[in-house]
């Protein structure tokens, strides 16, 4: 047994109840060999920055309207990752696109959570609510939730954990993203738990047996 912790960087832009789940679960045990090491937000009234404050986690906003390019804005954000000696880098809901900055620095070590069963309703300019706008108007059966590698091609890393949700027929794109929304909160901390446990046995990461949850 090992006592090193896996320290991980959470990124986000609104929200945060993924966040919230992966806070918890460290906080209870549950993410064993894991730490929060900081908390980046783009925007600085996102409710889960204010929610890592309140915890009295390391947090930074870093908006990239301070910066000449994005590169320059994910340079910013590699410092402070690098000044927290992050291991890991959590995206939970973070509303922009990687740039090679930021994906060169950390080769299969960016995970990310998608409100569909990728690569379904996946790519650029699907998000939040209009993901599941979609699924319910082609007549889906089912749809659910992805967290994945991330990598240049968005929505496109090896996936590394999925949980199936049935649409009903009376569902609306509403009430179909908070169904969603519960198996995020589900499965993200223990795709990351297995992810962390995997990194501290010093194993490879990108041809990991996915978890499958329903
Ligand atoms: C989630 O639906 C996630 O799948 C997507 O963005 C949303 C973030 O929600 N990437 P929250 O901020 O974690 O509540």
């Amino acid at each position: 047994m090992t006592d090193r912790t896996i320290s991980l960087g959470i990124l986000l832009s609104g929200r945060g109840s993924n966040f919230r789940a992966i806070h918890e679960a460290v906080e209870t045990g549950r993410l064993a060999g894991a730490e929060i090491a900081v908390v980046i937000s783009n925007r600085p009234s996102a409710p889960g920055i204010l929610f890592a404050e309140e915890q009295g986690l390391e947090t930074a906003v870093i908006q990239p309207k301070s910066f000449p390019h994005r590169e320059a804005c994910d340079q910013a954000i590699l410092d402070m990752l690098k000044d927290h000696r992050v291991d890991l880098l959590v995206l939970a809901g973070y509303n922009r696109i990687l740039t090679p900055v930021l994906l060169k620095a950390f080769p299969e070590r960016i995970l990310n959570i998608h409100p569909s069963l990728l690569p379904a309703y996946g790519g650029k300019g699907m998000v939040g609510l209009k993901v599941h706008e979609a699924v319910v108007a082609a007549g889906e059966k089912a749809s659910g939730c992805t967290v994945h590698l991330v990598t240049e091609d968005v929505d496109a890393g090896p996936i590394l954990g999925r949980c199936e949700v049935p649409v009903d027929s009376e569902d609306t794109p509403e009430s179909l993203a908070e169904k969603v929304l519960a198996q995020e909160h589900r499965l993200y901390p223990q795709v990351i738990g297995k992810i962390v446990r995997q990194m501290l046995a010093g194993e490879a990461i990108g041809n990991t047996e996915a978890i499958m949850l329903s």
